[in-house]
């Protein structure tokens, strides 16, 4: 299985308009693709981030497929399944399912949920998923303060639990964040600690098309 894994240092940092825009980018190259939400909470009713995936990619039934994790409590799986809610069941049927659904695809992209530890289970974490899956990683942040230890703590855990990050993407989330000094060093800063992981900057944007060159970089820089 081809594509990428899109993981971020936590939630709200841009991995559904990231992962949406590189299929964009695929689609555009006369690629098939295959972009899915494994597991997506908050889900009431619709599973919006997996729905938003499946229609960059031009498929909408991937969203509603059968065999994904879904639950209706805006929590960590780990915290729904303490509350008597559903559970995520085994990594690898999950990992069976994704390469299903992709099979037909040139390339699969998968969104994670939340930042790299987000509990699964009591054992679990979304980084278990990502090695099962052995796709190209790639960690989103937010290009603000305080992303310098964000990012490196990220790219460590990842690391101990061997995945290897192939791209970090600087997202230039937060608006009114022009006084925010820290976006002018923030990508030399990771450079200079993680010399060999290539750092892209996303910009502010409209909507998730408005990310589409950044995602067409990516894409090169990735090699999928
Ligand atoms: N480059 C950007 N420019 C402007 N707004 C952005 C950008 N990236 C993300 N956002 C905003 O942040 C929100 C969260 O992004 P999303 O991709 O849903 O994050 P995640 O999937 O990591 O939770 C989006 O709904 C959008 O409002
Ligand atoms: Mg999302």
């Amino acid at each position: 299985m081809k594509g990428a894994f899109i993981t971020a240092t936590g939630t709200g940092v841009g991995k559904t308009w990231l992962a949406s825009a590189l299929a964009t980018a695929c689609v555009q190259r006369g690629k098939r693709v295959a972009a899915i939400k494994p597991i997506e909470t908050g889900v009431d009713p619709d599973p919006l981030d997996a729905l938003a995936l499946a229609r960059a990619c031009g498929n909408e039934s991937l969203a509603h497929a059968e065999g994904l994790y879904r639950a209706r409590e805006p929590l960590a799986p780990c915290a729904i399944e303490l509350r008597g809610g559903p559970g995520v069941g085994s990594l690898r049927a999950i990992t069976k399912r994704i390469r299903e659904l992709g099979k037909d695809a040139d390339y699969t992209i998968v969104e994670g949920v939340g930042g790299v530890l987000v509990p699964l289970d009591r054992e679990r974490t979304i980084a278990d998923l990502a090695a099962q899956l052995d796709l190209q990683t790639v960690l989103v942040a937010r290009n603000a303060l305080g992303v310098l230890s964000y990012t490196l703590t990220a790219v460590e855990a990842l690391r101990r639990r061997k995945v290897s990050v192939r791209a970090i993407v600087l997202n230039h989330v937060e608006r009114g964040s022009r006084d925010d000094l820290s976006r002018t060093s923030n990508a030399d800063v990771l450079a200079s600690y993680l010399p060999r992981i290539p750092i892209l900057r996303v910009p502010r944007v409209q909507s998730p098309n408005g990310m589409v060159d950044a995602a067409t970089e990516l894409f090169n820089t990735l090699k999928i």
